[in-house]
């Protein structure tokens, strides 16, 4: 049943190694019910989401600011975005280096500029002048980052695990109690990629698009993909279309798939409420929050339900067969 205020984050589509998956999935509830517990405050959807991302670039199980992929050089250089649905206002950064969370740079940028984008040095220069301390690049490099790094360096590396790489972005749409939308997404991008490599999040339409009028996405997969199909505005074309927001989102996934061949996974919500968490790559950690309910999900149609004020996570049971097929899936998986 769909009720206002509702909020939906993913925590990246890809292939997430078993060792993995529950911290995954704690991570996306995690910021679900810490962006609805701002909704229900009274918070406005924009605070929502950028409270959610934010815990999720914290977290170094994802692939958004602490945990961030390396680029071929063993950097980190981060893109975020935020859309602000009452005004089609929006922010990003592209390519920035030593910044906790990017997604909040996003924010002033949109905030305090007449740009959309800022990248690299500019970026960082905009962050210095905002306040935002710069961080040491090693505290957003774990363990974990590095063997995969070293390991898609080799000359044996496999080049399938090397494309699809460790695709995983975060991400959040939410209606507040008003009726306004926002959405944003953060990632450290693909791994191993070229420096300056920017993909999809921080390119308006492509990595985030929310309008009041028809809803919100954040998408996550391979850049590339993602941009050449502008998958989230044309998510939200076909919503314009009359379509729901399930049927949206697969249209635009298998239409990702039938032009590019791109793999990924969205979330998305509409003006009155209905959500939907949908992807075609094995696994995509997703969680929502709405009418005192948390949900949630990794493969295929999983979808698990229980009270957001449950303080013990019970044994989950599935509400759906648990369905680990899937239409298109025949890639290598990658870890
Ligand atoms: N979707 C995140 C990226 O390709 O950078």
């Amino acid at each position: 049943m769909a009720s206002l205020p509702v909020i939906v984050v993913h925590g990246g589509a890809g292939n997430i190694p078993r060792a993995r998956e529950s911290m995954s999935s704690a991570g996306v509830r995690e910021a679900a019910k810490a962006g609805y517990v701002c909704l229900q405050a009274g918070g406005s959807a924009m605070d929502a989401v950028v409270e959610a991302v934010t815990l999720l670039e914290n977290n170094p199980t994802f692939n958004a600011g602490r945990g961030s992929v390396l680029t071929q050089k063993g950097t980190v250089e981060m893109d975020a975005i935020v859309m602000d649905g009452r005004t089609l206002a929006s922010g990003a950064v592209s390519a920035v280096r030593r910044i906790a969370n990017p997604v909040q740079l996003a924010r002033l940028v949109m905030d305090k500029t007449s740009h959309l984008c800022l990248t690299a040095e500019g970026a960082s220069q905009f962050a210095r002048n905002m306040g935002i301390p710069e961080v040491q690049e090693e505290s957003l490099i774990t363990e974990y980052s590095i063997m995969r790094w070293r390991k898609n360096l080799s000359p044996d590396a496999n080049p399938v695990e090397s494309h699809m790489g460790k695709m995983g972005t975060v991400g959040a749409v939410a209606v507040d109690l008003q009726g306004n939308i926002a959405c944003a997404t953060s990632t450290g991008g693909m791994l191993n990629k070229m420096e300056g490599r920017v993909g999809d999040t921080p390119c308006i339409g492509c990595g985030a698009y929310a309008d009041n009028k028809l809803g919100a996405v954040s998408p996550t997969g391979h850049g590339e993909a993602i941009m050449k199909v502008t998958l989230s505005r044309l998510i939200l074309f076909y919503m314009e279309q009359g379509k729901s927001v399930r049927e949206a989102a697969d249209m635009g996934l298998a239409y990702m798939w039938d032009r590019v061949q791109g793999r990924g996974g969205v979330v998305v919500v509409d003006p009155k409420g209905e959500w939907v968490a949908r992807f075609n790559s094995l696994q995509m950690a997703w969680a929502a929050a709405q009418g005192g309910q948390l949900h949630y999900g990794m493969y295929g149609e999983e979808h698990f339900t229980r009270d957001i004020q449950e303080q013990k996570e019970p044994e989950p049971q599935s509400q759906e067969a648990h369905s680990p097929t899937r239409s298109t899936d025949t890639h290598t998986d990658t870890q």
